[in-house]
């Protein structure tokens, strides 16, 4: 089993997405733009072999170099779990004949409006929206759509440049800020709870689920500064608040086609207890989910990634033991941390349930909050208990204050 695998260093964590393909047994051939003298030794025993390449995002240079790179040997597999590289990858598949979802299918999980088209075709509720090029589109559009509303990137990502719209007046203001932004999503606001779904899927029928609620909604943990934004895996998907969100995301990855590997999705639950679907991705979720899943159930999904998307088996247990909470910090001024109130209380009250404690250090700088959602660090706490495990997540963000200077 050969596989091309892109991206193998950067972002961190498709690191160990590759140590599970070694694992199961796969030769991984990386491209990326790190210098190979640069990978973390812990990485090259993994690979097979390397290739730098000067641009990652220039795909059209990608696939020919990879195309070069491989010519005369066997290629069974092309991967990518970064959203940034999947349309590379399902185009280096194609190239190369091999196994795995085309480039027309991975579309519609990359561009935000054919998503919500084909999804919406197959009789799945969505926000009605409209993509819009012009700041006169725009305003057609709203009208349409009426207030509120949400104007975001056709092809965003970490709700960058996403807007919550209430007025015509307001409409105006974000247009200003909206101007560099090649083509928007115009869409009806959804004014509920927010939830992903995910999977592992062989042949598009998940081998493994997980659903996990935001709190607060992404756009408001990623508008507001002060907030420790909370994610929590459900242990007990079989609870009916699940339900309807559960149908929707199957009905959802029969609707765009999915092959094998990870999903991503996220839907909304309005008070009245309809479920819509949010968007989709056919990689893993960002910012330590598949850590906080693989806590739910003891197991390591890099590796169980790694067999279905070769061997079209899953071989870990599904059974669900925790809720698994991730509290993201920031901290509070500018600069480098200086100090970390009520971890050491924290700690106290909670240690036996806190599986991982990541915040930065003292005298590390800041990181950019409005770039990543990990922050300025985070902790991972979990509990068979919904109700525990939330109030010892809620316990982490009001009690813990990270300061810089
Ligand atoms: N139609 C909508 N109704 C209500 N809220 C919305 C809507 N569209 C987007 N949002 C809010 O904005 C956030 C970001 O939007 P979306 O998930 O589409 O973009 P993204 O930038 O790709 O997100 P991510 O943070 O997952 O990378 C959503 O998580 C949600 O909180
Ligand atoms: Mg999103």
């Amino acid at each position: 089993m050969k596989v091309v695998f892109l991206a193998p260093s950067y972002p961190p964590e498709m690191q160990q997405y590759t140590r599970g393909l070694a694992e199961v047994g796969a030769e991984v051939y990386g491209v990326g733009d790190t210098p190979a003298g640069s990978l973390p030794p812990t990485l090259k025993p993994y690979l097979a072999d390397y290739l730098q390449v000067p641009r990652l995002l220039d795909d059209d240079d990608v696939v020919a170099r990879v195309t070069a790179w491989m010519r005369g040997r066997q290629v069974d597999r092309v991967l990518a779990n970064w959203e940034v590289m999947v349309l590379t990858a399902a185009r280096l598949r194609e190239r190369f004949g091999v196994h795995g979802m085309s480039v027309d299918t991975v579309d519609g999980f990359r561009d935000k409006q054919l998503m919500k088209e084909r999804v919406a075709a197959a009789g799945i509720r969505v926000p009605r929206a409209e993509r819009v090029r012009t700041v006169t589109e725009a305003r057609v559009a709203a009208e349409r759509i009426g207030y509120p509303l949400i104007l975001k990137p056709i092809a965003g990502a970490g709700s960058a440049d996403t807007y919550k719209v209430e007025s015509s007046d307001e409409l105006e203001t974000v247009l200003g800020k909206m101007l560099h932004v090649g083509e928007a999503s115009c869409e009806e606001f959804i004014d509920g709870e927010e939830f992903t779904f995910d999977t592992v899927c062989i042949d598009g029928k998940p081998a493994f689920m997980n659903v996990a609620q935001y709190l607060p909604k992404p756009l408001i943990a990623r508008t507001n500064e002060w907030i420790s934004p909370v994610i929590v895996t459900v242990r007990d998907l079989e609870h009916p608040k699940y339900a309807a969100g559960i149908a929707l995301g199957r009905q959802v990855l029969d609707a765009l086609n999915m092959g094998d590997g990870f999903t991503h999705m996220e839907w909304f639950r309005k008070s009245n207890g309809e479920v819509v679907f949010g968007e989709i991705g056919c990689r893993p979720g960002g910012a330590h989910l598949v850590d906080q899943m693989n806590y739910t159930c003891d197991i390591d999904l890099f590796r169980e990634w790694a067999r279905a998307s070769c061997f079209s088996k899953f071989a870990a247990p599904t059974v669900r033991k925790h809720n698994a909470a991730i509290v993201f910090k920031r901290a509070k001024g500018h600069g480098r941390i200086t100090r970390i109130e009520g971890l050491a209380e924290y700690l106290r009250r909670f240690g036996p349930h806190v599986v991982e404690q990541k915040l930065l250090p003292v005298g590390t700088p800041r990181r950019n909050w409005k770039h990543t959602l990990v922050s300025d660090g985070f902790l991972i706490v979990r509990h068979p208990d919904w109700d525990r495990a939330c109030a010892m997540a809620m316990a982490a963000a009001t009690d813990i204050t990270m300061y810089a200077e």
